[in-house]
């Protein structure tokens, strides 16, 4: 095992999930988690695809056991990891844990540094099904050695396990991670406002050639629900990772979401964008500093899906004509608004989007 394993089969299209960092940070627990999952589930989430329940940073005791072996908080997970995760798969659900490289986490907590095979054993005993390594406290490693030695230490285990690697692209993993990997993040953390997830929007314009099948760049966990994003901004920041076939990891809280945040995270044809079996990143064919076209190829007949993203503060019309998205400008398409889930109906020579501030219009486009 080791350089060249992967394509394992663990993650055919992104995974769909939640991660307690973004809300939560270190204050999180079992009653927490179980809500959660319990949330995913009732809130029809699960039933469109999300199934790892992932537990962050601050889920560890300042100290491993006499063995060395890594412990749970216990004022914060009192029944264990292994209890927490039985109860997660009891829903139907997966469960996801985090650790770190280095010598210690992001939190200054015990991290995994020469504690790889252990660790992951203890992660496969306990019934894990997702990690995510980060690599805080790892001056003077190389990452592309250290993430092979955790692929082999999480292939050891036999248990299928994801594993999510998280350097923030600075040693450009989407270059060497995927024969390493399933994920790799490709930015800095993501915060809750527009210019965040603008800004990491702009990083992934280059880089979806190297994703596909069981290996996806991740530009970060979702803020859909969170901070300064309004419903518009979130419904825009959803549609974009979608496009970007980007692992879709909700970080908002799910127990106490609006209907609105829902029916983003649920939206189904918006999803299925995200979750097209082909697995296409999306590229951006169009971009005049306002307004952003991303053109994403779905399934096997041709369809394709359009995202007209406005950035500025006032509507436009965008007017886009048919050879931009490879097609011939004398064909009939059929146009779909996808967040509506209507039919628009039918356009030849060129596809006329009106679009408003701040937002993303979604569009599925089939040749007739
Ligand atoms: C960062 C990572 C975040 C979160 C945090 C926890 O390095 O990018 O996603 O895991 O550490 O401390």
């Amino acid at each position: 095992m080791g350089i060249g394993r992967l394509s394992d089969g663990l993650a055919p299209t992104p995974p769909m999930g939640w991660n307690s960092w973004n809300r939560f940070g270190v204050k999180i627990d079992e009653d927490l988690v179980l809500e959660t999952a319990e949330a995913m589930v009732g809130s029809g989430m699960r039933d469109v695809g999300y199934r790892y329940v992932v537990i962050d940073d601050g889920w560890m005791a300042p100290e491993r056991d006499r063995h060395g072996d890594f412990v749970a908080d216990p004022a914060k997970f009192p029944g264990g990891i292994q209890l927490l995760a039985d109860r997660v798969h009891a829903l139907g659900l997966r469960f996801g844990i985090y650790t770190d490289a280095g010598t210690k986490t992001c939190q200054e907590l015990p991290a995994s540094l020469g504690y790889e095979f252990r660790d992951a054993r203890r992660f496969a005993e306990w019934g894990v099904d997702y990690v995510k390594v980060d690599w805080c406290h790892t001056q003077g490693m190389g990452p592309r050695a250290l993430y092979a030695k955790w692929a082999m230490a999480l292939h050891a285990t036999g248990r299928p396990i994801v594993f999510s690697i998280c350097e923030w692209g600075r040693s450009h993993p989407w270059e060497w991670a995927r024969t390493v990997g399933h994920l790799w993040r490709t930015s800095w953390d993501i915060q809750p406002d527009w210019s965040s997830v603008l800004t990491i929007l702009d990083r992934q314009a280059s880089l979806h050639r190297f994703a596909g099948p069981d290996h996806w760049n991740d530009p970060d966990m979702l803020e859909v629900g969170n901070g300064t994003l309004t419903a518009e901004q979130s419904r825009a920041h959803f549609a974009l990772w979608s496009m970007l076939a980007a692992p879709l990891m909700a970080g908002n809280d799910l127990r106490a979401m609006s209907d609105e945040i829902r029916a983003i995270l649920t939206a189904p044809e918006i999803v299925a964008i995200d979750q097209d079996s082909r697995g296409t990143q999306g590229r951006r064919i169009r971009s005049d500093g306002e307004v952003d076209v991303w053109l994403r190829d779905l399934g096997s007949d041709g369809r394709c899906a359009l995202a007209v993203l406005n950035r500025g503060s006032a509507g436009r019309e965008v007017r886009l004509g048919l050879e931009e998205i490879g097609m011939d400008p004398g064909t009939d398409v059929r146009v779909r608004d996808l967040w509506e889930r209507t039919d628009v109906g039918k356009m030849r020579r060129e596809i006329v989007v009106a679009t408003s501030a701040n937002s993303a219009t979604v569009l599925g486009i089939a040749a007739r």
